[in-house]
């Protein structure tokens, strides 16, 4: 998620010049006292139905919600058109900015502390203190999260397996086995959209399935070059590789959204995807269980990839702005808004101690697998949604996977001495 436009791929984080300037420019950031300018890249039917909430629980406040959507799946364009705007000093009020990238651009100066908001409503006690640190540069709040997505999902179309005569699979090897029967039958294994994201978002699953959570821990997080160079890793690329097959030859270039379609409507009988992807069938009204299922992506039934929502906060000059902002960060920890908003996005509460009792069953195994992985230690930041890793690292890595998945040419093996020079990009 790091590169602008201009040079190509050279991450915002390391234009010191730019940055420096951004203190003089000021940030105006709101034209009128209660106004909340909020980027987002929420423009999926699901995505869509969620950030209605939150406009909603905004409105209901008194202030004026100024929508800021950048469409584009896993967030790369609203980050890029995010920087140009904190560049040329008018930051929107709040922004979705996730994991190692907080601290980035809390680093820069440009994000307001939300300490006083937090402690009235005492976040530290409210939230997994995964999640908690995860908001907080240097000990101090600076983002609110929003919700837990869990990204090791598969999602079938019942039917489709029925018809095929074939299992919605469990392991890998389960998995090439019921590709072939549901190949056979004519419809396409495996919805697939060829975007650099939804390659990684595959990739993670594979890495995790394959080589369990503490290789995952290795390769993906901590970016140990032995792991990412391994007997092990190798197997993960094969194996990877293999699905392509099984993908349809429309698959480069297309939304996410529009590979879960093709789940909904029987075109494909699975998806490799995080829980947002539930908010399509929602939407769609569709029913969990009856119409599609959920099933913890092949061999990672034991463990959890996270990906926490969140909005970062940046620093604006009137007082009427900054309050309308705190209550924006209020309504978001709010328990009606966290089951409101989850509920359409496919995602869990981020707020502990809430009733499940609304949600329906791939979302109380959802809460019931963080609560167990993080005990077992297989509670996972996802490297694909900006959660494991620096987003310059982040950046190489994608890129050289998704160069793995479109070559005929490149083997695992160089692909392996990409990923450990990937892995060294700071
Ligand atoms: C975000 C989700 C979003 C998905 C697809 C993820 O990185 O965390 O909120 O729905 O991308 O755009």
């Amino acid at each position: 998620m790091s590169p602008i436009p201009t040079p190509a791929r050279r991450p915002l984080f390391a234009v010191p010049v730019a940055w420096a300037c951004l203190a003089s420019f000021g940030l105006t950031g709101l034209a009128h006292a209660g106004e909340v300018e909020v980027l987002h890249w929420w423009t999926s039917g699901g995505e869509a139905k969620a950030a209605q909430a939150l406009k909603a629980t905004l409105q209901a406040k008194g202030h004026v919600w100024k929508d800021f959507a950048v469409a584009g799946g896993g967030g790369d364009a609203a980050m890029t058109v995010l920087k140009s705007r904190v560049v040329s000093g008018n930051a929107p009020a709040a922004a979705q900015i996730k994991g190692p990238s907080l601290q980035e651009w809390a680093r820069e100066g440009v994000l307001a502390q939300i300490d006083d908001t937090a402690k009235a409503e005492k976040w530290d006690e409210l939230l997994p203190k995964v999640v908690a640190d995860i908001m907080k540069y240097k000990g101090h709040y600076i983002a609110v999260p929003v919700n837990v997505h869990r990204v090791n999902w598969l999602w079938a179309n019942p039917a489709v397996f029925q018809k095929a005569g074939a299992k919605v699979p469990t392991t890998w090897e389960e998995f090439f086995t019921a590709a072939d029967l549901l190949k056979k039958a004519g419809v396409t294994p495996l919805a697939h959209g060829g975007q650099n994201w939804q390659d990684l978002t595959t990739f993670e699953a594979v890495v995790l399935g394959v080589g369990g959570a503490d290789f995952y821990k290795k390769a993906l997080v901590q970016l140990d070059p032995a792991a990412l160079k391994s007997a092990t890793m190798e197997k993960v690329l094969i194996t990877y590789k293999r699905l392509k097959p099984y993908t349809d030859r429309n698959a480069a270039g297309r939304d996410w959204n529009l590979a879960t379609a093709m789940v909904i409507k029987g075109e494909a009988a699975m998806q490799i995807m995080g829980d947002w992807a539930k908010g399509e069938f929602i939407a769609a009204g569709k029913v969990p269980g009856r119409d599609f299922v959920c099933a913890p992506a092949p061999g990672t039934a034991k463990a959890f990839t996270f990906n926490v929502d969140s909005f970062a906060m940046f620093k604006l000059k009137s007082e009427a702005a900054v309050k309308a902002q705190k209550d924006l960060a209020t309504a978001i920890m709010s328990p009606e808004f966290q089951e409101t908003f989850s509920l359409n996005k496919g995602s869990i509460p981020v707020r502990l101690g809430l009733k499940m009792d609304k949600f329906d069953d791939c979302a109380k195994l959802s809460s019931a697998d963080f609560v167990a992985s993080a005990k077992s230690g297989s509670l996972l930041p996802s490297l694909a949604h900006g959660m494991a890793v620096p987003s310059a690292a982040e950046g190489a890595l994608k890129d050289v996977v998704s160069q793995f998945w479109n070559s005929d040419k490149m083997s695992a093996k160089d692909a392996m001495d990409k990923l450990a020079s990937a892995g060294r990009t700071k």
